[in-house]
């Protein structure tokens, strides 16, 4: 979804981190890019559809002289109106003195425009963008930061504003409200950005911007208001990740990268979290909300896409480890159905940017309400993160990729030790929960073993490399798993996959069934090994070709990816997820496509 850079310090820095800021963005999804750089007197615009290198090209067609110390940048990812070159930001007052990037919404543009029309002010774009743009331009008479806070006090929606002026060279204003913006703080230079991603090459030292509140940066001083202007007291953090983990290190993807590091980010997820003696599970992030989780009664568990079928897997948990009905719900449905939540319903946000409007939005209508609402996210400092009353950080190291990987990993298995943690005051048997954690322990070492089998799972892909549809079964703890392995392929291969419980097979799906619907059945050995192999048979049974991810080779089916047992039912199907992700990679760079970054998908979607 759109990225922000903005860059005050040396005149040489200006393009080239504003460049590089953009590219470390990229991953976020985007049709159109842009910049705006204080040259001379003047400030100078290029802007470009397509990738940043499009805009490199422009620039190097049309070469931009930086004298001045500040600059914007933008990527863009069309909301109202086409990728095109009008609508890319930056964007302008009416005058073209002042100029803005923004990430977000702006719920009531078509209200402000109509106003602005009839002041006589001509619009170039169908953005909602440009409207604040030339609003501010209307309201300014020499101060841009008095503009700012007169303009958005008109302002419905979320932004995060990055504003220039050319009659103020040197002097750069960010405001955020309810869209991202984080603000490195280097060495006689500032950046402010959407994410760490784009200024950890510069700076490990940033400031998370709260809602309702701006950014005045000269140079390398800056001050923090709120909107009614009273100073803000911030600390300047640390980021506890570096470059590296931001680079593809050799390998062809980030998807590939975070596939194939999956060993260790669970390490780093599960690390000093269990407590095996006590056959307890320890949450830092949730010390101060313990008193409330006393009198839990029910459990919501909140995602969506990949996020979702994380939670849909953690109702199961749930429900299998404690007495308290649990429920996963999909995030953009939240708000608009009676939940039957209280105050002692315990909300858990799942989220891996933490970023996800509608996940936001369910979070807040939930609050309303007066639940505990903590969350599980990935992003340190993002918005689910500050908005939640606790929360439990993946530390899976930043996922690039569009398509969520490590991070479904990560989240399954803190709900199963959210799942422990509760259960354990809720009659869990020690010996239950022990043996689970030990489980636990194994995780990362078996996932090691399915990695390594990257290779045959690949040799495998590509004979269904040519498949127009799949269907994915998978019965009670591999259900999830069964949507999320088709969702995974959908995204990243553009195959359009079914992902279904085995038991609704002859419920309707398996009209479909012939020699060239391909199914992927989730056959590990579990509780329900017999019904799935009787399911396996109905498909055979129509000449459906059949891929089983099974513990040994089963001769029934078409081919086997065969994957190591962790020896229990609740875990087996994360380790089975690392195979169909490997499967839908394998599809994907057959194929030969963009497999971090797939057609029309953003990594953080942060409008509803
Ligand atoms: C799937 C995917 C999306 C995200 C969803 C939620 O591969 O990337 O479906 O899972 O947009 O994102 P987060 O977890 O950031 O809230």
């Amino acid at each position: 979804m759109c990225g922000i850079v903005a860059y005050s310090g040396s005149s040489d820095e200006v393009l080239p981190t504003l460049i590089s800021g953009l590219k470390r963005l990229e991953y976020r999804g985007y049709d159109s890019a842009g910049v705006a750089i204080q040259s001379g007197k003047k400030i100078e615009v290029r802007k470009a559809v397509g990738k940043i290198v499009e805009l490199e090209q422009a620039i190097a067609t049309k070469p931009i002289h930086s004298s001045g110390s500040v600059g914007i940048a933008h990527i863009r990812w069309a909301t109202h109106g086409l990728a095109t070159v009008h609508n890319a930001h930056p964007h302008s007052s009416a005058d073209r003195r002042i100029w803005l990037v923004h990430n977000g919404i702006i719920e009531n543009y078509q209200e402000i425009r109509s106003q602005l029309e009839k002041q006589g002010i001509k619009f170039e774009s169908e953005t909602d963008t440009e409207v604040v743009a030339k609003l501010i331009g209307t309201l300014y008479s020499g101060d841009i930061r008095a503009a700012v806070l007169q303009a958005i006090k008109q302002l419905k929606g979320a932004y995060a504003l990055a504003v220039v002026s050319q009659d103020e060279p040197g002097r750069l204003i960010g405001v955020k409200l309810a869209s991202p913006m984080v603000v490195g703080v280097g060495h006689d230079e500032m950046i402010i950005a959407s994410d760490v991603s784009a200024i950890i090459d510069r700076t490990k030292k940033v400031i998370y911007l709260e809602d309702g509140e701006l950014i005045d940066v000269r140079g390398s001083d800056y001050e923090i208001v709120g909107f009614d202007e009273q100073p803000a007291e911030h600390k300047v953090e640390q980021i506890d990740w570096d470059l590296e983990a931001a680079t593809k290190q050799g390998f062809d993807s980030f998807l590939l990268k975070e596939i194939m590091e999956q060993p260790r980010a669970i390490e780093d997820s599960i690390r000093g979290r269990i407590v095996l003696d006590d056959a307890m599970v320890k949450f830092g992030g949730l010390i101060d909300v313990r008193d409330r989780l006393k009198d839990i009664d029910q459990v919501v568990l909140l995602g969506i896409g990949t996020s979702y079928y994380s939670a849909k897997l953690g109702e199961l948990y749930f429900n299998a480890l404690t007495d308290i009905p649990t429920v996963a719900v999909m995030a953009p449905e939240f708000r608009y159905n009676k939940n039957n939540i209280g105050k002692n319903t315990w909300l858990i946000a799942l989220s891996q940017s933490g970023e996800t409007a509608d996940t936001i939005a369910a979070i807040e209508e939930a609050k309303r309400h007066g639940v505990l609402a903590t969350g599980i996210v990935n992003v340190v400092g993002s918005t689910i993160a500050r908005i939640t009353d606790a929360g439990v950080y993946n530390h899976i190291g930043p996922e690039i990729s569009v398509a969520s990987t490590k991070a479904f990993t990560s989240q399954s298995l803190i709900l199963l030790m959210h799942a422990i943690l509760l259960g354990r005051s809720d009659g869990l048997d020690f010996g239950q929960a022990k043996s689970l954690l030990q489980k636990i322990s194994q995780l990362p070492g078996t996932i090691a073993k399915v990695l390594e089998q990257c290779d045959e799972i690949g040799a495998i892909a590509h004979k269904y490399e040519k498949a127009h549809n799949l269907l994915y079964i998978g019965r009670q703890y591999n259900y999830p798993v069964a949507l999320e392995g088709a969702l995974k392929i959908k995204e990243i291969s553009y195959t359009h996959a079914e992902g279904l419980s085995a038991g609704e097979l002859k419920h309707g799906f398996i009209a479909l069934v012939d020699e060239h619907l391909p199914t992927i059945a989730l056959a590990t050995a579990d509780a329900l090994s017999d019904k799935m192999m009787a399911n396996i048979e109905e498909v055979k049974a129509r000449k459906g070709p059949v891929v089983a991810v099974a513990n040994e080779k089963l001769s029934i089916a078409d081919d086997t990816i065969v994957v190591p047992s962790i020896g229990n039912d609740l875990l087996q199907p994360i380790v089975n997820n690392i195979a169909l992700q490997i499967f839908a990679y394998s599809v994907a760079r057959a194929r030969g496509l963009n497999i971090d970054q797939p057609r029309n998908l953003a990594k953080s979607v942060t409008v509803e």
